[in-house]
């Protein structure tokens, strides 16, 4: 059976395996992206409720002149984690993937992100040229807040629908356990990548841009991105402020990409939307000037 694949990879089913390809420029990025999964296998395995799902197998072939990269693993029963928070809307998994995300921060790592993004803003640029003026405003207004920044494991692109909702035997239960699918390679490895990537959702309704919301899925998603928030220490002002820059950019990386209308007005509203939110960070005092620490999470959300 053919599973959905956006990117330059095929994803079959074959009985209960998962097999995806790429042959081409995108096999060794596929390749890279295995190995990602392969080490987060034993990076999360310490972790009861959130595993990368196994890769049980990276393979090699040349087909005429190109690379071609066959990538096997189990296929996982089971819901994305997108489906599976509206239909339960259970709050532990934002506790679990907020602990779980911070924990990845490596102690002692930090990247000079200034020249990172510099540099990823200035290939964005030349692709996309139409996002120039946004992009120089973005690194001029953050240029402050972009110095080192903690790094870390990060799975790359975090989506609720990159997360299996699926169950493990154990002695005498099937726990319930979260399989991360869908590695991403990314510009910078920081844990604060896989924060925004979950906020794209939860905040921004990126999984369910084609769903029909309804105000109680909306409340939800509301206190699931609070629970999160509180887990990843986003109510403290300068970690808020970092996650927010991370969100905002991501939402420009999709912008190329961006094909139909639902996903043009998504990136537009978003956009806008992350912006108002360094607003809702707080402001220096008047009379001591200095910043009170702790943010307002309830002036987040979306009115
Ligand atoms: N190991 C697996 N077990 C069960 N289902 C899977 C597995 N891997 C992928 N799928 C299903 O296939 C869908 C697409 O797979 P995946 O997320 O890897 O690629 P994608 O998001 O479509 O795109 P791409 O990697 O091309 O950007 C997933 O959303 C999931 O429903
Ligand atoms: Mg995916």
């Amino acid at each position: 059976m053919n599973l959905k694949g956006n990117s330059g990879c095929n994803i079959e089913q074959q009985g209960d395996k998962v097999v995806k390809t790429a042959i081409g420029s995108y096999a060794p990025r596929l390749r890279e992206q295995a190995q990602k999964q392969y080490c987060a296998t034993s990076w999360s395995g310490t972790r009861n409720s959130i595993e990368g799902t196994p890769v049980l197998n990276i393979k090699e072939d040349l087909v005429g002149n190109d690379l071609k990269v066959t990538v096997t693993m189990p296929f996982i029963e089971g819901d994305t984690l997108a489906e599976e928070l509206l239909k339960h809307k259970g709050i532990s998994s934002a506790e679990d993937l907020g602990a779980f995300i911070s924990s990845n921060f490596t102690f002692g790592k930090v990247w000079n992100s200034k020249v990172i993004f510099k540099n990823k803003i200035d290939d964005m640029i030349k692709k996309t040229p139409e996002l120039q003026s946004e992009l120089q405003e973005f690194l001029k207004e953050f240029e402050q807040d972009l110095g080192d920044i903690k790094g870390g494991y990060c799975h790359g692109d975090l989506t609720l629908e990159n997360i299996i909702v699926g169950h493990k035997e154990t002695y005498s239960t099937a726990a319930r356990v979260l399989y991360l699918i869908d590695f991403l390679d990314s510009f910078i490895d920081t844990p604060y990548i896989d924060i925004a990537t979950v906020l794209q959702d939860s905040l921004c309704h990126w999984s369910y841009r084609y769903t029909e919301l309804d105000e109680d899925d909306k409340k939800y998603l509301r206190r699931f991105s609070q629970e999160f928030l509180e887990r990843v220490g986003g109510n403290y002002r300068p970690t808020m402020k970092k996650i927010l820059i991370f969100l905002l950019f991501k939402i420009y990386r999709i912008v190329p990409y961006a094909k139909d209308d639902v996903t043009k007005r998504w990136c537009s509203d978003n956009i806008k939307y992350v912006k108002s939110l360094f607003d809702c960070l707080p402001v220096p005092d008047k009379d001591n000037g200095y910043y009170s620490q702790y943010v307002n999470l309830n002036d987040f959300w979306r009115k």
